[in-house]
């Protein structure tokens, strides 16, 4: 069993007459960091949009632990243990910054959404230990805000926001795009 996180080979979009990403291999071992430069329109994006799921690739493959993600859909893809955050901040829009983080782990499936709807006894400590979760990562990455509406927030704030969100999975593999 090879070291590798990631394994990407032959990796390609092609949009009408575009080729954005054009047969990339390439090897994110586990426990590592690692960067991707290239001059704008160079496929970053597109890239990360393909790891994840919100492209399907016209050829190549994309091993996460062994198992291939092409063709998968983002959900599924975020299940797997991989996260994102995106190059202009998409935050949701008239949610507190505690909310946002909090939402990360409703659409990872850390909290159950049907029991959020009719607030059992379970649902209530499960409630609170999110929030506590969700204020704990965001002290992790340096926000000090809890209650105010993200959108209100300095862009870099926003951005750490979306970090603590993305962490808020409990993700294996985490691709920040810008
Ligand atoms: N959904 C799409 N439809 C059509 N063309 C697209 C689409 N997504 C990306 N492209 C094209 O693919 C190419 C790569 O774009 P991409 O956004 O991946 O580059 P990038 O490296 O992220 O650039 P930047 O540094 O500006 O963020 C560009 O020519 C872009 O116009
Ligand atoms: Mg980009």
């Amino acid at each position: 069993m090879s070291d590798a996180l990631l394994t990407i080979e032959g990796l390609t979009k092609r949009f009408g007459g575009v080729t954005a990403v054009n047969g990339v291999d390439m090897v994110v071992p586990q426990g590592t960091v690692m960067g991707l430069m290239g001059p704008n329109g160079a496929g970053k994006t597109s890239l990360v949009n393909l790891v994840t799921g919100f492209y399907t690739p016209d050829e190549g493959s994309v091993l996460f632990e062994g198992d291939e993600m092409a063709g998968l859909a983002p959900h599924q893809i975020s299940r797997r243990g991989i996260t994102r955050t995106y190059q202009n901040v998409r935050l949701l829009s008239g949610f507190s910054v505690l909310e946002q983080v909090v939402a990360g782990m409703y659409a990872s499936r850390k909290a159950s959404s049907l029991s959020s709807l009719v607030m059992w006894p379970g649902e209530r400590r499960e409630r609170h230990e999110c929030l506590e979760r969700a204020d704990a990562l965001l002290a992790r990455v340096g926000v000090t805000e809890r209650r105010e509406l993200a959108e209100t927030l300095p862009y870099g704030t926003q951005r750490r926001v979306e970090i603590a969100r993305a962490l808020a999975t409990d993700p294996r593999l985490v691709l920040l795009d810008e």
